[in-house]
């Protein structure tokens, strides 16, 4: 998964900047999720994705296969898949193995380059399909291009990087996925679902340490690409199971009182402050019926696997 990567920044050095510095300046200091995948922090990801403790992969995986076919049932011929912050595709190519005759895979990504060298292989292992990279923010439902006519348009959105989201942000994200995809467009979408914390802090918060890695990568990428004076063996990773609100938080706590700089700009931490980097929202069946209710979508299908760890929803364009 890459929502963004590194080319974000030689894009957008300037959202990246001032993320940080607005977000080390608040009380309850938070950097948004998006900056944890560089290229270092989404190799990182790669590895969390195989880990025995993240369930998270291993079972969207297993229920893709299983429901890939019955969904394309209902989807019918001539499918345009159009997956939100692609990354290597790996998941779409269940789907596009299922899809009956697809005419095209959509890959948007805030990242043009990246997208077109991970679809290169992909095009060359389905010859008759159209294999397109878009560049979008798609979360603020900002896309360079509008998509042909004349096909089935279906959306796909796996992973649970909804729960990365905002309320706000997940409202944005499926009413203009909806108005870009049009009327009668389907829509497959990947969510974690609330589980024991027992299940869920390990998950975060793996022995071998790559999720720290992962987390502690973003001090490193801002004293490599915002002059950062931060002392990352001052910090420690932490998953917070919040069950109110029902999502792990990651956070970066500060193991000392200390002072560093960002782009010419002093922050001081006491031990124990931490910096908020990241919500995992792990979500129950009647929110997610609201969600897709209220943003322009209907459920069509709602499958879990066994154990009811993950949800994989069919949906349909409200009309
Ligand atoms: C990308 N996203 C769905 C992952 C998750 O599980 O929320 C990101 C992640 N953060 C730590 N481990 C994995």
């Amino acid at each position: 998964m890459n929502f963004i990567n590194d080319q974000h920044t030689n894009t957008y050095p300037q959202a990246f900047l001032s993320d940080v510095l607005t977000g080390l300046s608040k009380p309850n200091r938070y950097i948004p999720p998006c900056w944890l995948y560089d290229t270092v922090g989404s190799k990182i990801f790669e590895k969390i994705t195989d880990l025995p403790e993240y369930y998270v992969t291993r079972t969207e995986v297993k229920l893709l296969h299983e429901i890939a076919l019955s969904f394309s049932q209902i989807i019918g011929p001539n499918a345009s898949l159009v997956e939100y912050g692609a990354g290597a595709a790996i998941k779409a190519r269940i789907f596009l193995n299922a899809l009956i005759d697809p005419a095209e895979y959509v890959a948007i990504d805030i990242s043009f380059d990246h997208l077109e060298q991970s679809l290169t292989e992909l095009a060359l292992d389905h010859p008759d399909l159209r294999v397109r990279p878009l560049a979008g923010d798609f979360i603020s439902g900002v896309m360079a291009t509008s998509l042909d006519s004349e096909t089935q348009r279906v959306g796909f959105f796996p992973g649970s990087t909804i729960g990365n989201l905002s309320n706000d942000e997940i409202s944005t994200f499926l009413r203009s996925s909806r108005d870009y995809l049009g009327d009668d467009a389907y829509f497959i979408l990947g969510a974690d679902l609330r589980k024991s914390s027992d299940i869920l802090i390990p998950a975060y918060d793996d022995a071998q340490g790559v999720t720290a890695d992962f987390n502690i990568n973003l001090l490193k990428r801002i004293n490599r690409e915002l002059d950062g004076t931060i002392d990352s063996s001052q910090f420690s990773h932490k998953a917070v199971w919040n069950d109110e609100l029902s999502r792990i938080e990651m956070h970066l706590e500060s193991l000392e009182e200390q002072t560093f700089e960002v782009a010419g700009q002093s922050f001081t931490m006491s031990k124990g402050d931490t910096i908020h980097t990241e919500n995992s929202r792990k979500f129950q069946r009647p929110e997610l019926d609201k969600l897709i209710q209220e943003n322009g979508w209907k459920m069509v299908r709602y499958e879990t696997d066994k154990d009811a760890y993950f949800s994989v929803m069919l949906l349909k364009a409200h009309q």
